[in-house]
């Protein structure tokens, strides 16, 4: 018999271990059924939440430097490229690439985009890869004379944990080589108020984020979180330096998942995301074992930074 969970089997095991805490946990990575990726569509539509708009800004900005520091021809390579919203502004904006290699995990909707990008590009090589990238992978071997660059756009790693951290960057410096480099998002400390506004927008986007996760683990494991009896909060926590999101209970009650019956005090909460923010320093820091910071690019706020890396 195999022994390789199906991935409803991995989500119950991992809902289960969660709840099981002392402080209750559920993995972000759940946020993202059709209707969570939709909320999160309109999130990054909110006034409130600055991080997809100015790094949109600083993208479009700085594409004639950019194009500078990645090289003449380049194969641009990302994982969890999703929509590959971002990336059709290096598409559009640098004749340099020749090649681009979109990763994801969810193959029809990355051959969906695939054969969109390639109507929408005719002359760039659209070669999706479907994998889970935080896992070591090979790419294909194709355009042996270009330089690969990892595009990694969206302060994604900011909801990594530090361990996963360290792993990605491993993974990415060995795909890139020792003559590639990688252009990644990062999104800055900056003022709580800022911070929390984002995180706790005022239409309610967010909080709906959050709860639909109960939604989402109810379809595929039958448990029966009450969406209802949670209340979305998010919060700035110092130290690490992350928005933390919450769903706290309004009342005590019990939820079951599979034979399990977990309760849940008033005031008491289910942690859902870390949103790590950084400074340039710390940034830098975390990335030195793999990567050097040749070069940053920053908003006129400094809210978010686009950094262009090179392997050690
Ligand atoms: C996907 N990720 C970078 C978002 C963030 O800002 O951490 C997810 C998100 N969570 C709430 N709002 C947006």
């Amino acid at each position: 018999m195999s022994n390789v969970l199906s991935p409803q089997e991995t989500m119950l095991q991992e809902v289960l271990h969660g709840m099981s805490l002392k402080q209750k946990s559920l993995p972000s990575k759940y946020f993202y059924d059709q209707r969570g990726s939709e909320l999160f569509d309109e999130i990054t539509k909110l006034d409130e939440y600055y991080p997809t708009r100015t790094e949109r800004k600083i993208l479009s900005e700085n594409l004639v430097e950019m194009s500078s520091y990645l090289g003449d021809k380049i194969q641009l390579i990302e994982p969890g490229s999703g929509s590959s919203e971002k990336t059709r502004i290096l598409l559009s904006g640098l004749d340099s690439i020749c090649c681009y290699i979109p990763i994801d995990i969810s193959g029809d909707y990355l051959n969906m985009v695939a054969e969109d990008l390639r109507n929408e590009y005719p002359t760039i090589d659209i070669q999706p890869l479907v994998t889970d990238y935080t896992r070591s992978f090979r790419l294909p071997e194709i355009h042996s004379n270009s330089r690969k660059i990892v595009f990694f756009p969206g302060s994604t790693i900011g909801n990594f944990k530090r361990k996963t951290v360290t792993r990605f960057f491993e993974v990415v410096s060995e795909i890139a080589g020792k003559e590639g480099g990688m252009l990644i998002g990062v999104d800055l400390k900056k003022d709580v108020n800022v911070l929390e506004a984002a995180y706790n927008d005022s239409r309610g986007i967010t909080a709906e984020f959050n709860k639909n996760m109960l939604r989402h683990l109810n379809r595929e494991i039958g448990s029966d979180f009450n969406p209802d009896l949670f209340e979305h909060h998010s919060v700035w926590v110092d130290d690490p330096g992350q928005i933390e999101m919450r769903l706290i209970a309004k009342e005590d009650h019990k939820i079951n998942v599979a034979e399990e019956i977990f309760e849940i005090s008033e005031g008491e909460y289910i942690h859902t995301e870390n949103s790590h923010k950084y400074s340039l320093e710390e940034f830098e820091e975390i990335v030195s074992p793999w990567f050097k910071v040749v070069k940053v690019w920053t908003d006129e706020s400094d809210y978010f930074s686009v950094q262009y890396l090179e392997p050690r």
